[in-house]
């Protein structure tokens, strides 16, 4: 039976689907949009919501449970000094930036009402690698979007060249730690479209018959 998202002719049904729809987990699973970040407005979470939605977000599968992640919640009264601090790296490790740059950096910092910045933190050495630790920092990132929308705000994760500063990431952590992303959340102020992948092309219900071939051969 195809789902709410796919009809029967494969292709995504916009009309039915309104974003981030709450009815159901799965209506909210279905429907996920991100905010974008310079398009989120007042009202923000409050201090105890993020504060909800950091430990949902400290739910996310963790293999040998090493917490490999930190969320550091931005207050508000620090966005304007981070952004002075963004400005200041930028003209200090960028060559060739200006007042341009600077401003551009300062409106990534002060965007949406609400920013967490979630850091990948593993645990070096350890016997579960570090690829699987940095896989569980994406995923807490995801999670922290889906509690966000959960709770009817919607979120944007970025990226840029501050998640791969190391004065940047030293304004919230340290090394071996990296900025797994930053996470705006606020409500959104313009409606969004849904665009999907296609199913067959990001799904397979087989392997191909080659492969079946030397998963065979391997066996025997
Ligand atoms: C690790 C990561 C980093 C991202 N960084 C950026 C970014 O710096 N700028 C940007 O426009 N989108 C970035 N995105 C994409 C947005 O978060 C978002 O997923 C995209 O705009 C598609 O919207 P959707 O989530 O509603 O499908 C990033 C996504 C991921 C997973």
């Amino acid at each position: 039976m195809p789902s709410a998202l796919w009809n029967g002719a494969g292709r995504p049904s916009w009309e039915r689907m309104s974003f981030n729809d709450r009815t159901t987990p799965l209506d909210l699973l279905r429907t996920r949009r991100s905010g974008k970040p310079r398009d989120l407005a007042e009202p923000g979470p409050t201090l105890d919501q993020l504060h909800e939605m950091v430990a949902i977000a400290g739910r996310t599968p963790d293999h040998g449970k090493l917490f490999p992640w930190r969320f550091v919640i931005v207050p508000p009264e620090a966005r304007d000094a981070l952004a002075t601090k963004l400005g200041e790296i930028l003209m200090a490790e960028k060559d060739g930036c200006g007042p341009r740059d600077v401003e551009a950096a300062h409106q990534f910092a002060t965007q949406a009402p609400a920013l967490v910045v979630v850091l990948s933190a593993p645990v070096v050495g350890h016997k579960v690698p570090v690829w699987e630790q940095e896989l569980s920092a994406g995923a807490a990132c995801m999670n922290l979007l889906h509690a966000a929308h959960a709770m009817g705000f919607a979120g944007g994760w970025l990226t840029g060249w501050a998640a791969y500063s190391d004065a940047v990431r030293d304004l919230f952590g340290e090394a071996p730690q990296k900025i797994a992303g930053f996470v705006f959340i606020g409500t959104p102020s313009r409606r969004k479209y849904f665009s999907v992948a296609s199913l067959s092309s990001i799904s397979a219900t087989t392997i191909s018959p080659s492969r079946a071939v030397s998963v065979r051969r391997i066996r025997a």
